[in-house]
């Protein structure tokens, strides 16, 4: 079982800032540093789980089908698990599976006791109620932040669970020193996993928060009063870099591949970092984020049900 460096220091008040370099005029946000460093907090505490209850914090993670973005995703996410010390547990099932054989292996894994995540890769295959599914994951098992009961606890202000990627860019922000409170921020994509639950992360953080998407009328105009921009479109490229104001924090949660094979994200990097204040990289930016935060989200899951006493009879 990996454990802690002791350089990494505990989570909360006193974090060192992550080291600076520079693209164009603003400052990469690392994330591939800053997720090592939520990484090994994990493994610090998810030894302490260990030591306290005699088994390690255990996620499952499921994929339907083999779509070949989603199978480098999951090989990630369970690597990094087992680094962080945390169990992991791998359902791959046929494409054809059916949705009743998937929510009853849902149903299993909410009773077993060695499991304290369930992550249901996205997308799942045709034919199958995404919806119905996500639903069907007990809500202290909801690593992914992703069930109305979690998203809810988030638009109350009494945050449990929180969507990784989202998180991720509040840590990230944490890190580096930059408020967010009183400052506009712009979210440039209004869907369930990244966009919604990201403006209400924002709005948590006391930021005067705008949700564009496709009704959108002027998103130019929108994008260029963003203090804070967070682009989650999935289109390479989308957002021009003269758009960016100057001196903005540009977080790009798009991973695009493109006709040569690199990845890019959803806002132009080379003009964009010549005007923000700060801005992610692709990749090496949220991606990494997304994986700590879904480990750290485990271990929460892990000491959540540990506190509750809960033998599950779900
Ligand atoms: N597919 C793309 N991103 C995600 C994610 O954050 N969680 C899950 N479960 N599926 C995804």
């Amino acid at each position: 079982m990996s454990t802690a460096t002791p350089e990494t220091g505990a989570s909360g008040a006193g974090r060192e800032a992550p080291a600076r370099t520079r693209a164009g005029g603003a400052l990469l946000l690392d994330g591939k540093a800053v997720a090592a460093k939520v990484r090994a907090e994990v493994a610090r505490r998810a030894a302490e789980f260990a030591t306290r209850h005699g088994r390690a914090p255990g996620l499952a993670v499921l994929q339907v089908g083999q779509d070949p973005a989603s199978s480098v995703y999951v090989r990630n996410k369970r690597k990094s698990s087992l680094e962080a010390g945390i169990v992991s547990f791998a359902h791959d099932l046929p494409p054809t599976t059916g949705e009743q054989e998937i929510l009853a292996l849902i149903g299993a894994l909410n009773r077993d006791e060695r499991v304290d995540g369930i992550l249901v890769q996205l997308p799942l295959p045709k034919g199958v109620d995404a919806d119905r599914v996500m639903d069907s994951v007990d809500p202290d098992k909801d690593v992914d932040g992703f069930h109305p009961l979690n998203t809810g606890l988030l638009a109350q202000k009494r945050p449990r669970l929180r969507p990784c990627t989202p998180f991720g860019v509040i840590r990230l922000a944490q890190e580096y020193g930059i408020a967010l409170t009183g400052r506009n921020a712009t979210v440039v994509g209004a869907s369930n996993i990244v966009g919604r639950p990201m403006a209400l992360e924002l709005l948590l953080a006391r930021a005067t928060v705008t949700v564009c998407h496709t009704g959108t009328r002027d998103l130019r105009a929108e994008v260029e009063r963003a203090e804070v921009l967070v682009a989650a479109v999935g289109k390479a490229g989308f957002i021009p870099g003269e758009w960016i104001r100057p001196g903005a924090a540009v977080f790009d949660v798009g991973i695009n591949r493109t006709a040569a094979g690199t990845l890019v994200g959803d806002v132009e990097f080379e003009a964009a970092a010549a005007r923000a204040g700060w801005i992610t990289p692709v990749p090496g930016g949220l991606g990494p984020m997304t994986i700590a935060m879904l480990l750290s989200n485990a271990v929460d899951a892990a000491n959540l049900r540990a506190e509750r006493g809960k033998s599950v009879t779900r």
